[in-house]
C-alpha cells in the first residue's frame, strides 16, 4: 500500500517529532524539526482528517543522569522539571501537539517490554561480547575511522569511551535484503530523495548486528529477566511511536510521517523498520529529515554561546513570525543558517509590508462600507479566480512534497497580485458605489482564500485575518480591521 492510499483509507493522520534529550532546554533547532511537524499537522487536520501529533522527551539516556548531577539535582526532580520546560515550550509556541510523551512513564515501559519479547521471540536478540568506542554525545558507538585524527568524537570533541562488555544484540544483519525490497517498492518512504538514496548505499553495504542493551548502567529501562543490563536508549526510544497510539493503534495506523533532522535518519529508517520487522508490526509512511540549522553561519553551542531560543525570538516578533521564518528561509531538506538580521528584514519586507500591509489597507477601506458590501454583485472576476486557483494548487502540490518555501512563496505571489490591485486602482479613491462594491469583494475574497491557505504555517494571523471579514447570512459581508498584525521592527 502506498502513502496516498493510507491516507484515504483512514481519514487519519499519525506524525511525530524526535523525543528530544532533556540534558538542556529547546533551542531553535528542535523548534524547527517540531514547527514543521506541527503545520503537516494543522494542514491534514484541515482537510478533515483525525490527527494524532506526538512530541516528547527521551529520559533514559545516560547523559539525562549527567546532566541532573550537573546541576546537583535528584534524576526523578530533574526529569519533572524538564518535561515541564519541554512541554511548556511547546504551548508558549502554539504548537498542537495532542500527546507529550516522556519514556519513563509505565506506558512505555510496558511497550518496551512486549517490542523486546517480540524481537526475542523472532530469534533476533542474543547475547554477545562487545567492544567498541561509545560516544555518550551521540548515545551510540563511532567507528575508528569516525574519529578525528586525535581520536575525538568530530561532532562532540570528546574521546569515545573503550567499552568492553556483554551485551544483548539485535540481528540487524538479517534485515538487509528486506529493507532493500522495502525500500525498493516505497520510493517515497524517506525524503528528500538524495537522503534515501544515502540511506539505501548504506543497507547496500552490508549491516552489522547492533548491541542493543548496556551492563551494569543505574538508569534505563532493564532487560526483561536480565536485570544486569538495560536496554539500549535508542532501542527504547523509537518505541515510543508505538506508545502514543498503543500496540493495538500502531498495528491498526502506523505513523504517517517521523520528522527530523538528518542526524538521527539512519536510527529511522534502518534499525527502526528492521525491529518493526523483526516484531511483526507494520511500517510507518515516511521519514522526512531536515538540514541543520546553524547560526550566523556556525553550529550552535553553548560553549560558542550562539543558542538562539525560540521562545526569546517569540516573545519579539510572535510565534507565526518564527514559524514564517524558519519554513520560508530554510529550503527544506537542505542545511539552513538563521540570523536575526535575516530574520527581521523579512518580518519586515514580507510580514509588516507584504501580508500585514495588503490585510491592512483592503480591511480599512471594507470597514468604512456602513452596513457592509451587499450581495448580489458581480461574480469573482476572473483574474481573482486564477489567482486563488495557482495559489491553492500550488501551496497543496508544494507542501505535499514538504516544500514549504514553495508554498509560501506561492501564497506570496497572491498576496503581490492583490497588492498590485489595490495600487492600481487606488481603491481608497473609488467614488462609485457598485464598482466599490465589486472591487472589495473581490479583494475580501482573496485575502480570505489566502488566510485560509496560510492557516497550518501561520495559524494566529490566520484566525485574526479571517475573524476580520464575517459573511452574514445573507450575503451581506462586514470587515473590521484588527489591530496591526505585524507591527514593524525596528
Ligand atoms: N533523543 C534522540 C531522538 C530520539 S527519537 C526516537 C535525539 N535527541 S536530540 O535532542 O539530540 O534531538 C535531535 C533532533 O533535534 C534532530 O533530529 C532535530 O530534529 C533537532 N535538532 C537538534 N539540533 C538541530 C539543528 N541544529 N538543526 C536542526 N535540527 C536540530 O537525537
Amino acid at each position: 500500500m502506498d502513502h496516498q492510499d493510507r491516507q484515504g483509507t483512514h481519514g487519519e493522520f499519525y506524525v511525530t517529532t524526535p523525543i528530544y534529550y532533556v540534558n538542556d532546554k529547546p533551542h531553535i533547532g528542535h523548534a524547527y524539526s517540531t514547527i514543521v511537524a506541527d503545520v503537516l499537522a494543522r494542514w491534514r487536520e484541515a482537510q478533515g482528517e483525525h490527527v494524532v501529533f506526538s512530541t516528547g522527551v527521551d529520559e533514559n539516556a545516560q547523559k539525562t543522569v549527567d546532566a541532573a548531577a550537573k546541576q546537583g539535582e535528584e534524576v526523578g526532580a530533574y526529569l519533572d522539571r524538564m518535561a515541564e520546560l519541554w512541554s511548556g515550550t511547546w504551548a508558549k509556541l502554539g504548537i498542537a501537539n495532542t500527546d507529550f510523551i516522556r519514556t519513563t512513564e509505565e506506558r512505555h515501559l510496558e511497550v518496551v517490554r512486549d517490542m523486546w519479547g517480540r524481537m526475542e521471540a523472532a530469534g533476533d536478540i542474543y547475547k554477545g561480547q562487545y567492544q567498541g568506542l561509545y560516544c555518550k554525545g551521540h548515545e551510540a558507538f563511532l567507528k575508528e575511522d569516525e574519529l578525528t585524527p586525535d581520536g575525538l568524537c568530530p561532532e562532540h570533541k570528546t574521546a569515545p569511551e573503550l567499552v568492553t562488555e556483554e551485551n544483548y544484540f539485535f540481528k540487524l544483519s538479517a534485515y538487509q535484503e528486506k529493507l532493500l525490497d522495502f525500500y525498493e517498492t516505497h520510493g517515497d518512504f524517506v525524503a528528500p530523495s538524495h537522503r534515501f538514496n544515502d540511506i539505501r548505499a548504506f543497507v547496500e553495504h552490508g549491516l552489522e548486528d547492533v548491541s542493543f542493551s548496556r551492563e551494569n548502567k543505574e538508569w534505563g529501562i532493564p532487560v526483561p529477566n536480565d536485570p544486569h543490563q538495560v536496554i539500549y536508549v535508542w532501542a527504547d526510544a523509537l518505541v515510543n511511536y508505538i506508545t502514543v497510539v498503543g500496540m493495538e493503534g500502531w498495528e491498526a495506523h502506523p505513523a504517517d510521517i517521523h520528522v527530523m533532522a538528518k542526524d538521527i535518519l539512519k536510527f529511522h529508517a534502518v534499525i527502526w523498520p528492521a525491529m518493526l520487522m523483526s516484531a511483526g508490526l507494520p511500517l510507518p509512511g515516511q521519514v522526512i529529515c531536515t538540514g541543520f540549522l546553524t547560526i550566523d553561519g556556525t553550529k550552535m553551542s553553548k560553549s560558542l554561546g550562539n543558542v538562539v531560543d525560540p521562545l526569546d525570538l517569540a516573545a519579539r516578533y510572535g510565534n507565526d513570525a518564527l514559524r514564517y521564518f524558519l519554513l520560508r528561509e530554510v529550503s527544506f531538506g537542505d542545511d539552513g543558517d538563521f540570523s536575526e538580521a535575516k530574520m527581521k528584514e523579512r518580518y519586515n519586507a514580507d510580514l509588516a509590508n507584504g501580508l500585514g500591509n495588503f490585510a491592512a489597507r483592503v480591511l480599512a477601506v471594507a470597514e468604512k462600507q456602513q452596513g457592509g458590501i451587499p450581495p448580489g454583485g458581480p461574480a469573482l472576476a476572473p483574474e481573482f479566480a486564477e489567482a486563488i486557483r495557482t495559489m491553492r494548487h500550488t501551496a497543496a502540490a508544494r507542501l505535499g512534497q514538504f516544500r514549504f518555501s514553495d508554498a509560501l512563496a506561492a501564497v506570496w505571489a497572491a498576496i503581490a497580485f492583490g497588492d498590485r490591485y489595490v495600487n492600481d486602482k487606488k481603491i481608497w479613491e473609488i467614488k462609485d458605489e457598485a464598482e466599490l462594491y465589486a472591487v472589495l469583494a473581490n479583494l475580501l475574497a482573496l485575502l480570505d482564500a489566502v488566510a485560509q491557505e496560510l492557516a497550518p504555517f501561520m495559524p494566529e494571523a490566520s484566525r485574526k485575518i479571517r475573524a476580520a471579514i464575517v459573511h452574514g447570512s445573507d450575503g451581506t459581508v462586514t470587515a473590521a480591521k484588527p489591530d496591526v498584525l505585524f507591527p514593524r521592527v525596528k
